[in-house]
């Protein structure tokens, strides 16, 4: 850990920890990647205003998300599945290395590591759900995060249909899995990542099982992402969840307005990470059009290509009210498990508390368009 000193070497780091195919399910996105790769690129397009000689001794970077005060403005965003990038554990990883370091951990509903064990672990915390086609494990999902003091749910919009993971059908992924030559030859040049996974948790949507009725398999519970969804279904949600609804995936000013009518706390701007839609506009590019139809009725946050604090501030600059960090914090997380998520946050934090004092700032929250050279967003 001494030598890394940025996401990219993290990022490195996980590529040699982590058989092919597990690194390129989190490294990959879908089709041509091209808003994978947006993600990222847009953030380097937006250039700093170096501001000197304006006593920058004491800073803050501390705020609050959706009335949750945090360290700096960047949650955990959820992951799917991110238990099995360390032994079937790695949930309960990121959710110690996330409140050791003051920002809040958000746990997808298809984890490894349940909502209860994770509660058990590090208490309340955040909790993400799609809708599914059986309401009724909607329902039972709210009612285990109301039971737990879950404060935030987020609403993912994203994957209502799937985009196809190109790199998983090249690496001959598939759903029930076979094994191949080249996918033996793959894990056993990972022995420790293998031995974990023999040894830990077995790898299955947990939270699935004793609410649905039969075997829970990986392909059954995607088979209830419902694609009727609409914002009918959000008010519905509104009424059975009395906490903090965040809804994840808002990337034009129309859903912006649609997401504040129905009731919602905050929006995150988010393409899944370029995870289902190619193509789709970067989330740093289509920020500015959410904020404006928000309007100041709720929080902006965003989500998509962060990999440095310099993005967190260029995004609070452009309105989020914070950041949700994915594969920041997985590349961490496959390189050395909750130590490694620590020092992706460590990383990132360093690096916002230099930008934030180079711009001329002394606190994170009066970042704005005045830190930045003009763009074209
Ligand atoms: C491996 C992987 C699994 C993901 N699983 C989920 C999920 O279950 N629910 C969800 O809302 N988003 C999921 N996402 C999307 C992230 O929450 C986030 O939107 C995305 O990772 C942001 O892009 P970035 O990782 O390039 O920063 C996943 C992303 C990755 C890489």
């Amino acid at each position: 850990m001494d030598r890394i000193a940025t996401i990219a070497d993290l990022r490195e780091m996980a590529r040699h920890k982590l058989p092919r195919p597990i690194f390129d399910f989190v490294d990959g996105a879908a089709f041509g990647e091209v808003t994978l790769r947006a993600n990222c690129d847009d953030f380097g397009k937006l250039r700093f205003r170096q501001r000197v000689l304006k006593d920058i001794a004491s800073r803050s970077l501390s705020t609050t998300m959706v009335g949750q005060p945090v360290s700096m403005p960047a949650a955990i965003s959820p992951t799917g599945l991110s238990g099995m990038l360390w032994g079937g554990g790695g949930e309960i990883e990121a959710a110690r290395a996330a409140k050791a370091a003051g920002i809040p951990f958000t746990l997808g509903m298809m984890s490894v590591r349940t909502l209860e064990e994770v509660h058990e672990a590090v208490g309340p915390v955040w909790f993400q759900l799609c809708m599914l086609k059986d309401r009724g494990l909607v329902r039972g999902l709210v009612e285990r995060a109301i039971a737990l003091h879950s404060p935030v749910l987020v609403l993912t919009t994203t994957w209502t249909v799937s985009g196809l993971q190109s790199r998983s059908v090249r690496n001959g992924i598939t759903l029930p899995p076979k094994v191949s030559l080249r996918n033996l030859l793959d894990f056993g040049s990972r022995p420790a990542w293998v031995w974990r996974a023999l040894t830990g948790k077995k790898v299955a949507f947990h939270n699935f099982v004793g609410l649905m009725k039969g075997e829970v398999s990986i392909g059954r519970v995607v088979g209830e992402l419902d694609p009727s969804t609409t914002w009918k279904d959000v008010e519905w949600l509104r009424g059975i969840w009395p906490g903090k609804l965040v809804i994840k995936g808002v990337c034009d000013r129309e859903d912006a307005r649609s997401a504040m009518d129905v009731g919602a706390d905050a929006v995150s701007v988010s393409n899944h990470g370029g995870n289902h839609l190619d193509s789709a506009a970067s989330t740093i590019s289509a920020l500015p059009d959410v904020v404006a139809g928000v309007d100041g009725r709720g929080e902006v946050f965003l989500d998509g290509g962060v990999r440095s604090g310099q993005d967190v501030l260029k995004a609070v600059a452009l309105g989020a009210r914070g950041v949700l960090l994915g594969r920041a914090h997985l590349y961490g997380l496959a390189a050395a498990g909750e130590a490694g998520v620590a020092k992706a946050l460590s990383v990132i934090r360093n690096e916002l508390d230099v930008s934030v004092g180079l711009t001329g700032l002394t606190d994170v929250r009066d970042a704005s368009r005045a830190i930045l050279w003009p763009s074209e967003f």
